[in-house]
């Protein structure tokens, strides 16, 4: 059955203009973009997107580097999507990222790993609505 994930084109990706590679990635994997945004977060709304890691020592940095400059965010749809994006993206460490995998083809670091995926379904349904209505996915 079709779900959804939800996906962040992170700023490292958007500053060396590889958004429109990566959507072609994640189309050519047939899931469907059915929501997408360019946007510049803020700090606040970055702490509030990572809540969850909030006790991290990575924290700071993270919600730094993710609030300085556009990043890209959507909904992706399809069989499986969380975990088939989870797949496609790798690792969360470059360096631990399978061949063939976004993550080990462009990502240039731990924290600049060019881009985000949920790492549950309900995860999933939390991130989606923290940046879009339901009106804004078609
Ligand atoms: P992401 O999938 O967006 O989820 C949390 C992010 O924190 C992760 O990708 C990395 O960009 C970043 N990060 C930085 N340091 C670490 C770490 N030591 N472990 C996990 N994630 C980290």
């Amino acid at each position: 059955m079709a779900s959804r994930t939800f996906a962040i084109i992170k700023p490292d990706a958007v500053e060396r203009s590889l958004t429109g590679r990566i959507i072609s990635w994640i189309e050519s994997e047939k899931l469907k973009v059915v929501a997408l945004r360019r946007m510049h977060m803020t700090k606040a709304e970055a702490e509030g997107f990572y809540i969850e890691h909030k006790e991290r020592p990575f924290f700071e940095s993270l919600t730094g580097y993710m609030s300085s400059g556009p990043c890209c965010v959507a909904v992706l749809e399809g069989e499986n999507a969380q975990e088939r994006w989870r797949d496609i993206m790798g690792a969360t460490n470059p360096n631990d990222a399978n061949e063939g995998t976004i993550r080990k083809e462009l990502a240039v670091g731990l924290e600049k790993n060019s881009v985000h995926g949920s790492d549950s379904e309900d995860s999933a349904k939390r991130e989606i609505s923290y940046f879009f209505s339901e009106l804004e996915i078609v």
